[in-house]
């Protein structure tokens, strides 16, 4: 009932399955695009004029509502960045580069590994990686290994994986860490899409959120930083609009938030990621969490049925994202013949390439789901697949 609020759905017959790799957007969100570019377009933080002022506070409405909406303790907490990599890159290349070790965990994405790549580390040489165990569960023994092992790390960790939809329980993860007394990054990509997020629960100490995942515009997102790092993390990239006063002898930088956002923000991208929130406050969390919980576990007991599948872990403490392979099908051939029948999904490494290789394998087919998914959407996806296994195997 609820895809009556995305435009998309009217306008397309498409039977859509990758909101690992971007959500659909209600339609208030695409109208604020639309009625900041038309009625108020102006920059903000600079001029002083009518506009520019109504930017500036749509703007920083949106700071103080993501602030309400993680429960982090200020507003000064909430840094806009481009979205999850620019989020995880900045803390990466500035508070994190100096520690000896960082610790990630054998589901990330790309943008949480390369990232460390880039500074030199590999497997053993600053960084290490908690193994999983079958089932694609965080072992939390062998994290306490490492965090023993390795005094006062850097932890980062993505919260659900968005290649198998694992949820690492990041309360417990911040919790061992800090005891070790290691600092966590966490890579909420995938979160707001599925489940309500309480910073001060989680404890974590950063983060990364994604606009575009999260039903609103691309290129937006945000990283929180816990208060007590905001003076001494210096930012990665400055310019306008990041200063306090600047001579040709040296610059003196503002505080945060303003320090970290150098160059002319994603405006409209920030006022449209509002409107995605202020949408998911007005569905509730805990309608999202129960529709997509039923559609998934639907849509898992359907894909169970279909002949010679492999899946790579089963659905607890998973949510968004379910992978699996057809035994003798290449997964490439399964996206093409479902593209033709209309049904979008991903198939390939879902820029997690170290996964697959562990498992042995190049990729899968990968179904993403959101809280406006229904048993229809599933029963169509399980339809197209049948037909393609019999065009493929004959
Ligand atoms: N990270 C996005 C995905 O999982 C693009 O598809």
């Amino acid at each position: 009932m609820f895809k009556n609020d995305f435009p998309y759905f009217q306008n397309s017959k498409t039977i859509y399955l990758d909101n690992g790799a971007t959500t659909q957007k209600p339609k208030s969100v695409i109208d604020s695009q639309v009625e900041y570019y038309e009625q108020y377009c102006s920059n903000t933080h600079r001029s002083n004029f009518g506009h520019a002022n109504k930017a500036t506070q749509e703007f920083e409405k949106v700071r103080t509502l993501l602030k309400e909406f993680i429960n982090a303790s200020a507003k000064e907490e909430i840094i806009f960045t481009k979205g999850v990599t620019e989020s995880l890159n900045f803390i990466a290349s500035s508070f994190a580069k100096d520690f000896k070790t960082v610790i990630i965990s054998s589901l990330e994405h790309h943008s949480n590994i390369v990232p460390w790549h880039m500074q030199g580390r590999t497997l053993g040489n600053g960084l290490e990686v908690v193994n999983c165990n079958e089932n694609l569960d965080f072992d939390m023994t062998h994290f306490e290994e490492l965090l023993k092992a390795n005094a006062n790390a850097f932890v980062s960790i993505t919260h659900i994986s968005n290649a198998f939809g694992k949820i690492h329980d990041m309360e417990a993860i911040t919790k061992l860490a800090h005891s070790y007394g290691a600092v966590v990054m966490c890579d909420g990509a995938q979160s707001l899409a599925h489940l309500k997020v309480d910073i001060q629960k989680l404890d974590v100490d950063f983060f990364a959120i994604s606009g575009h995942k999260t039903f609103g515009p691309t290129g937006v997102g945000a990283i929180y930083i816990k208060e007590k790092y905001l003076k001494d993390i210096k930012p990665y990239q400055t310019g306008g609009a990041t200063i306090h006063e600047v001579d040709f002898n040296g610059s003196t930088l503002l505080d945060s938030p303003y320090k970290f956002e150098a160059g002319t923000q994603n405006i409209a991208g920030v006022i449209g990621f509002g409107k995605a929130l202020e949408y998911i406050n007005h569905v509730r969390y805990e309608n999202i969490e129960n529709l997509e919980h039923k559609v998934f576990k639907y849509l898992d007991e359907e894909l169970a049925k279909l002949p010679d599948i492999v899946f790579y872990n089963d659905i607890s403490n998973t949510i968004g994202s379910r992978s699996f392979n057809f035994k003798g099908i290449v997964h490439d051939d399964i996206g093409i013949l479902l593209d033709k029948m209309g049904v979008a999904l991903r198939v390939g490494h879902h820029c997690a390439q170290p996964i697959m290789k562990k498992l042995g394998i190049k990729g899968t087919i990968r179904v993403s789901t959101a809280f406006y998914n229904d048993y229809v959407d599933v029963d169509k996806l399980i339809e197209a697949l049948k037909r393609a296994l019999i065009m493929l195997k004959g």
